[in-house]
């Protein structure tokens, strides 16, 4: 079976296991909303192929982790954009999710979303209690605080911020989350595994601050110019386009050397070459530069 079908099936049957007769109507309509149709599914395929990379000797474990993991990036995405965070109108190309049910259930939804995520670990623990059990904890830490989205999220509250500490709490802490937990739910140690997820990760905000100064809603799915409009630190406004081009470009460069050993190294390295390419995609005006 392809990534994309079983992270697809995977989520799929989270999601039915939120619901039931006694669900409000609209929470039960919220919560398939946050989560199809997806956007690239980028950290559960990460994490589905680092398990590969690994053995990938127990695949319904690797699948409960890609569904947590998506689940909780999908939550995060519904709460960033509340009025409280950046106060966005479109995500995935169509009504952000308080847009179209209201702020009380968005907060609800992504509440749901959380905690179904660790639902869904722990519900896969019953073959292999030990690997769940460290699944759950590095989710948990990759969400919360200090490592975490929360605590990510939290520096824009402050008024001087560490862009690193920042870019990596919010955005990286997933990324790793996606190797570590692919690790785990092949049974291998998560450790070595932590450079690769930061390097992804630091390197993904950085072209998603550029994507937001230089694409429109058109090709991105979701409002533009919002790092600015909101005076968020962005790459963009600490580099310049050009210099947040080139360091995007030294963190992907690191990235394959920093794959630890393992069966698979060699398609893996593959696979994120290949990824790194589609990131520096950029608009034709910095592509050449
Ligand atoms: C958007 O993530 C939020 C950031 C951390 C920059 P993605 O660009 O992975 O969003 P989807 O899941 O593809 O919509
Ligand atoms: C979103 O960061 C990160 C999290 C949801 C934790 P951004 O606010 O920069 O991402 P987009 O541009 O809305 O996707
Ligand atoms: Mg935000
Ligand atoms: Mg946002």
């Amino acid at each position: 079976m392809s990534l994309d079908r079983r992270i697809d099936t995977a989520l799929h049957q989270a999601i039915s296991g939120a619901q039931g007769p006694l669900v409000p109507p609209q929470l039960g309509a919220a919560l398939p909303y946050a989560v199809f149709p997806g956007g690239a599914r980028i950290r559960p395929t990460i994490l589905l192929s680092v398990a590969q990379a690994c053995g990938d000797d127990r695949p319904e474990i690797a699948d409960s982790a890609a569904a947590a993991l998506e689940l909780i990036h999908c939550a995060s995405l519904v709460h960033d954009d509340l009025p409280a965070f950046d106060d966005a109108d479109l995500r995935r190309g169509k009504p952000t999710l308080h847009r179209a049910f209201g702020e009380p259930l968005a907060v609800l939804a992504g509440d749901s979303l959380i905690v179904l995520a660790f639902d869904v670990l722990a519900r896969a623990g019953g073959a292999a209690p030990d690997r769940a059990l460290r699944l759950v904890s590095t989710l948990a830490r990759r969400t919360g605080s200090p490592f975490g989205i929360c605590a990510g999220q939290a520096w824009e509250a402050e008024p001087q911020v560490n862009l690193s500490a920042y870019h990596q709490a919010k955005t990286g802490a997933l990324f790793i989350a996606a190797t570590q937990m692919g690790a785990i739910a092949a049974g291998h140690d998560p450790e070595p595994w932590e450079d690769l997820g930061a390097r992804i990760g630091e390197a993904f905000q950085v072209a998603d601050d550029l994507k937001d100064a230089l694409e429109t809603s058109e090709t991105t799915g979701k409002p533009s110019g919002q790092d600015a409009a909101h005076q968020r630190p962005s790459a963009v406004q600490s580099m310049g386009v050009e210099g947040a081009v080139r360091y995007m470009k030294d963190i992907l460069g690191g990235a394959i050397a920093s794959i630890p050993s393992c069966p698979g190294e060699a398609r893996l390295a593959q696979m994120v070459l290949a990824y790194a390419r589609k990131m520096t995609e950029m608009p034709v005006s910095v592509a050449g530069k």
